[in-house]
């Protein structure tokens, strides 16, 4: 079976060809490398022993597409390409309509096109926006509260009216909680342009000593140690999900939305003592004001996963640390320069 990946050079990604590979895909990675470098492939072709298929292109061009589906009989798609940046979107909102959404539409019609009819897309916790409690289920109400936010609730609700115009299409709707950690090997992981603006590449890269100290946003939030709470869940873990979403995606006679998370929160300073444990180093922080638009607390009822799916997360808080700080130590600047 063909399937095309869109944004597959990315961190969550070229984590997931891994898994496809072997558990049998023919994988076809998709990427127009505006946040990714082509390192990452040729890393993932080492890890799994062979070569992948790897097409330069744009979602938002027709052209790159068909060629693409006009190459190869493309039965599934799965969609992560997208710009993800919360603090740039609310600068740039037009980018990210324009990359996210009309990319989405482009990417359907070729599909449709092409008469595959099967996606698997990227959303995204975010669409919960300030929960009213937690754990978060699937049927809490939505909102976003920015325009990265906005885009992928648009996608969200525009591939349910697209099955809903059109049963034959098969989509699976994934909100993931946070990934963070990398593949064992250490060869692969978030490589993230700049300034991080998660939390776990922050800390990891505080721990290597490229960044003097983490600034902690917030530490009087209603959460056990006043910091912000979180579902961290392991970047392998997710790739896990996205092969049993494939794997099912032909029973769904419905759109199945399916939070992707621990069901466990963590706070920041849980995170950085956790992260000191597996690298053995001090990261060093400071208590900074609250982030505008962060939230006291996030974590997911995981249990709809496991029953549709039969995946749960099953990776500790400890692996995520120790497979970041591996990635991290063996790769202090990411995949661009001389390790
Ligand atoms: P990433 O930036 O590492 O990967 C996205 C990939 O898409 C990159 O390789 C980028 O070059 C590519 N891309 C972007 N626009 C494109 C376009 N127009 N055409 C072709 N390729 C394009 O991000 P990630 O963390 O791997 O996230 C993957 C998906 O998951 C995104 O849609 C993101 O919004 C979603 N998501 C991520 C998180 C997270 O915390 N990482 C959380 C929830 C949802
Ligand atoms: N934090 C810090 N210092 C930092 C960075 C983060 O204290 O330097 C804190 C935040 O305040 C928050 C927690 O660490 O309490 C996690 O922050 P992240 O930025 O890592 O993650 P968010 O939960 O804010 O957002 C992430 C993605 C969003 C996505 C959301 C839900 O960035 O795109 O998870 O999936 F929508």
């Amino acid at each position: 079976m063909h399937i095309l990946v869109t944004g597959g050079a990315g961190y969550i990604g070229s984590h997931t060809c891994i898994l496809l590979i072997e558990a049998g895909y023919d994988v076809i990675v998709f990427d127009n490398f505006s946040n990714a470098s082509k390192e990452s492939i040729k890393r993932v072709e080492k890890i799994v022993g062979e070569e992948i298929t790897l097409i330069e292109g744009d979602i938002r061009n027709r052209d790159d597409l068909h060629n693409v589906f006009n190459m190869y009989k493309i039965d599934a798609v799965i969609h992560f390409a997208g710009l993800k940046a919360v603090g740039e979107s609310v600068e740039k909102p037009l980018k990210y309509y324009d990359n996210n959404i009309h990319g989405t539409i482009v990417l359907c019609e070729v599909m449709a096109e092409h008469h595959c009819k099967s996606i698997v897309f990227s959303s995204s916790a975010t669409v919960y926006g300030d929960p009213h409690t937690t754990p978060i289920k699937e049927n809490f109400p939505l909102s976003a509260t920015n325009p990265y936010g906005r885009s992928k609730l648009f996608i969200e609700e525009m591939l349910r009216d697209l099955y809903i115009s059109d049963n034959a299409w098969k989509v699976v709707l994934l909100r993931y909680f946070n990934p963070v950690g990398a593949h064992t090997s250490g060869t692969i992981g978030e490589d993230p342009y700049g300034i991080p603006n998660n939390l776990m590449p922050f800390i990891a890269q505080t721990a290597v000593g490229t960044r003097e100290y983490l600034s902690v946003f917030g530490d009087d939030y209603d959460t056990h140690d006043g910091t912000g709470v979180r579902d961290y869940l392991h970047v392998m873990d997710l790739a896990d999900g996205h092969v049993k979403a494939l794997d099912k995606i032909n029973n769904f006679n419905e759109v199945i939305t399916i939070n992707l998370g621990t069901g466990t929160g963590y706070s920041v300073l849980d995170m950085v003592k956790a992260f000191e444990k597996a690298s053995g180093k001090q990261v060093p922080y400071k208590i900074a004001p609250r982030r505008a638009g962060d939230i006291a607390k996030c974590f997911a009822d995981a249990t709809y996963a496991k029953e549709i799916l039969g995946w749960e997360a099953t990776r500790s808080i400890d692996e995520m640390c120790q497979d970041s700080w591996r990635w991290q130590s063996n790769n202090p600047n990411g995949y661009k320069k001389e390790d």
